[in-house]
């Protein structure tokens, strides 16, 4: 079926946070953005404070509540600090929610027009699965800040100054077991989505853990979204680890696109930032697995960079830890060089290394 609508890419990211404050504080000087917009008690919103975080094209709006009611203190009491909504640009958020709805979305938010001095923007919502939701953001006639109810952040500027963050590149869901087919197939039914890559547990079996993964991508591939479940393995799945921790399916990592990795993740390094740990054994054969590289690979090594290739190119890429105290969301940086894979190459390398780490936190 056709779409009569575009997707534009990844307009927002929208988590929830026990602390708004403090967590801009730390994407601001950790992590190089900069504070973009703010709604708040000062611009008439009293159930909760936002700001705004922007680095490159991307943009992480970051909600606290303000009260002890409402929707969003129940995600927080129940999932932690996580991610609530996937925002997409779009030219027709009418037409994006009305041919969703029809074809078997749930309705959270109705399309509805906001607008303010700057012009408007229609905005409308539907569930994804559990607690997680798409707002389809149609913006082209808009020229503020962010949204209509947003002003300039009233605060001081603490960012540490760009780490080369363009873009995001990909969103992964996780799934309960048996939950990946038929989420993949409400992207395809539901968003006009494609099956763009799969991995299956023959891939990604390590001794203990295993997961299958399949990735949609909208027609142009603006927007990539691999979904998880565990598979079984001999013990705990990572997969089950984070629904375990998260109650319900959930949002397990957004991957972020630099065009220097080597430099974003010196800058990451220097400003304490913890990344998974990769065995030094990773790098012994690495030029025989990936061939040669433009990146010298003592730096590589050095900096616990991932490399993988496939039959467009390569790509590096490297995880952070959970950043809540739950074993949860963490975030991914990547480089492209030809490559429009996910790191398959790197599944088990890595997998074999978080699994030091679950059984550090007794998970495994
Ligand atoms: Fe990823």
């Amino acid at each position: 079926m056709g779409e009569t609508y575009k997707l534009t890419g990844i307009h927002h990211v929208h988590y929830y946070v026990g602390n708004v404050k403090q967590a801009a504080y730390y994407y601001q000087k950790a992590w190089g953005f900069t504070a973009h917009a703010y709604q708040g008690l000062e611009t008439g919103e009293r159930r909760h404070t936002s700001i705004v975080l922007a680095q490159g094209k991307i943009r992480l709006l970051l909600t606290s509540p303000l009260g002890p009611d409402g929707p969003v203190n129940e995600f927080l009491n129940r999932h932690g600090d996580g991610v609530r909504d996937v925002a997409f640009g779009t030219d027709d958020a009418r037409m994006a929610f009305e041919s969703a709805v029809a074809r078997g979305a749930e309705a959270i938010a109705e399309p509805e027009e906001n607008s303010d001095e700057h012009g408007r923007v229609v905005l409308a919502t539907i569930r994804a699965y559990d607690n997680v939701r798409h707002t389809f953001v149609q913006d082209d006639g808009y020229s503020g800040r962010f949204l209509p109810g947003f002003v300039e952040y009233p605060g001081p500027d603490l960012s540490s100054g760009s780490i080369g963050l363009e873009i995001v590149d990909h969103v992964v869901h996780n799934m309960s077991n048996g939950k990946m087919e038929p989420q993949v197939q409400f992207y395809q039914d539901v968003l006009g989505m494609k099956r763009f890559w799969t991995v299956d547990d023959k891939d990604v079996a390590t001794e203990y853990s295993s997961l299958r993964s399949i990735v949609v991508a909208n027609n142009n591939e603006v927007v990539k979204m691999p979904v998880n479940e565990p598979a079984e393995g001999l013990k705990k799945s990572q997969i089950q680890e984070f629904i375990d921790f998260n109650i319900d399916a959930g949002v397990q990592h957004i991957a972020m696109l630099t065009g220097d990795i080597i430099a974003t993740i010196s800058r990451l390094r220097e400003n304490g930032i913890d990344f998974l740990e990769v065995p030094d054994t990773y790098y012994e054969d690495l030029t025989e697995r990936v061939g040669v590289l433009d990146e010298d690979i003592e730096t590589l090594r050095k900096l616990r960079i991932l490399v993988d290739r496939d039959e467009d190119g390569y790509l590096l890429q490297l995880f952070t830890q959970p950043i809540q105290g739950r074993p949860t969301f963490f975030f991914e940086v990547i480089q492209r060089k030809g490559s429009r894979s996910f790191g398959k190459g790197n599944f088990r390398a890595l997998f074999e290394a978080i699994e030091l780490e679950q059984a550090a936190r007794g998970n495994l």
